[in-house]
């Protein structure tokens, strides 16, 4: 098993190319099943997207992924299609699950493996198979397997989600462009990486409305050659934002669009971080005088969960303590005992993370649990003094595209072991 080497305490300077949107390009590959020719740019390369596009290639897509140019083609030519996704795949990549909007509206049944819990939380996909019920499919479980068909196909209806979640959100969109007539859904996600799905869909002719969490889908979906660029991935985007205001003399981030992470701005620049954010970069600089902060995640645009590992780094920094409280998984402090074992002073009461700060971090042997939480570590290890040996990476390359590379273009001192 890989590992990684940090030497802390080295100032970091340069720039940073932010890559595509991993939970954007998810997605957009799901949708991928729908049409013939698609081409999708700025993707990143991270084993996730090779995951995803394992199990459109067991489907029986065929692609041609060009790593050098961060794009993809993907052709459906609806030969020899495989409506199924099997547990090997989905339980490595909960993702997975969202082949089975595309394929229940597209081919009327489709056999997908149930995905399981994960290190962050149960993460069940009940209200996945809601909206498809909604749409009339009818749905069986058996085996460790969601078996859905829709014999007549599926039919527009008006339901609203119980509670908000981003990947259902996502299937219901999916599989009600394929249905006959007008689809409304209400108390959706409204994430960035969703508008990007929308996005997406429009260029097949597809007339979708999305307004205060309400989803109008109407219009019959046309195959047609199309390509779409990816939106920046804005949680990359945060987490070297963070990391730039704890070591940087000058950190440039690229290809960007600061709007995405708005909320994330001004939060860290109440905390005192130093930062000029243009049109499509920004520059942020390691700051003396970190205040601490009180937040909780929240669907968008609330505070996202996945940069609540990271932002606790920079807390650990700031005189006094600061709060984070954890709305969306029930299981997301699996970095506070490695950060612990650093010499962080975090506790943690019911949902919610009390961090004192300032504190001297120290180099030790973590293990990293999941993708947020390792790369928590890598940022903790970058101001800590002397080494750091962070096991099981492997999370880190599901979702952080060239990390080392592109801290290491920056002066880090970081090695893969
Ligand atoms: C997406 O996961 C992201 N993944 C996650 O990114 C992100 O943390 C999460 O949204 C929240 O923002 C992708 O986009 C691929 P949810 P998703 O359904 O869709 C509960 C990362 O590090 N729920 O919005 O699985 C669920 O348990 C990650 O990149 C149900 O109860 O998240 C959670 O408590 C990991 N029933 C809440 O809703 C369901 O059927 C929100 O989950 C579905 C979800």
């Amino acid at each position: 098993m890989q590992k990684l080497l940090i030497d802390g305490k080295k100032i970091l300077s340069g720039s940073i190319n932010i890559s595509g949107s991993k939970n954007s390009t998810l997605p957009i590959l799901a949708a991928t099943i729908l049409n013939n020719q698609t081409t999708i740019n700025n993707i990143p390369v991270v084993n996730d997207i090779l995951t995803m596009l394992n199990l459109l290639k067991f489907i029986g897509l065929k692609y041609k992924l060009s790593k050098k140019k961060n794009s993809v083609q993907v052709f459906n030519l609806n030969k020899n299609i495989n409506t199924v996704a099997p547990y090997k795949l989905v339980k490595t990549m909960r993702a997975g699950v969202l082949v089975l909007g595309p394929l229940l509206g597209k081919y009327k049944k489709a056999k997908v493996s149930l995905p399981g819990g994960c290190a962050i939380g149960t993460r069940p996909v009940d209200l996945h198979l809601f909206a498809l019920k909604k749409l009339g499919a009818k749905i069986k479980i058996k085996n460790g397997y969601i078996f859905a068909s829709a014999n007549n196909g599926l039919k527009g209806a008006k339901f609203r989600f119980p509670s908000i979640s981003v990947g259902a959100t996502e299937n219901a969109i999916l599989a009600a462009v394929q249905a006959q007539g007008i689809t409304v859904i209400d108390n959706c996600a409204t994430e960035p990486e969703i508008k990007d799905l929308i996005n997406f869909l429009k260029k097949l002719g597809i007339k979708i409305k999305n307004k205060d969490r309400k989803i109008t889908i109407e219009g019959e979906l046309k195959e047609k050659k199309i390509s779409h660029k990816v939106i920046c991935d804005r949680i990359e985007l945060g987490t070297y934002l963070v990391g730039g205001a704890l070591t940087a003399k000058k950190l440039k981030l690229k290809n960007i669009n600061p709007s995405l992470i708005k909320k994330e701005i001004s939060i860290l620049k109440k905390m005192g971080v130093k930062m000029n954010v243009k049109k499509n970069y920004l520059e942020v600089f390691k700051s003396k005088n970190i205040k601490p902060a009180n937040i909780k995640t929240d669907p968008f645009p609330g505070f996202p969960t996945d940069l609540q590992a990271q932002i606790m780094i920079l807390m650990t920094q700031a005189k006094g303590v600061s709060k984070i409280r954890e709305s969306i998984f029930e299981n997301r402090f699996m970095h506070v005992p490695e950060l612990k074992r650093m010499g962080a002073k975090i506790e943690i009461r019911n949902n919610t993370a009390y961090i004192q700060g300032p504190c001297f971090l120290n180099g030790a042997e973590v293990m990293a649990t999941d993708l947020r939480a390792s790369v928590s570590l890598v940022l903790a290890a970058l101001i800590a003094d002397k080494r750091t040996k962070i096991n099981r990476i492997y999370h880190l390359d599901r979702g952080y595209e060239n990390l080392e590379k592109k801290l290491i273009k920056c002066k880090a001192r970081i090695k893969r072991v």
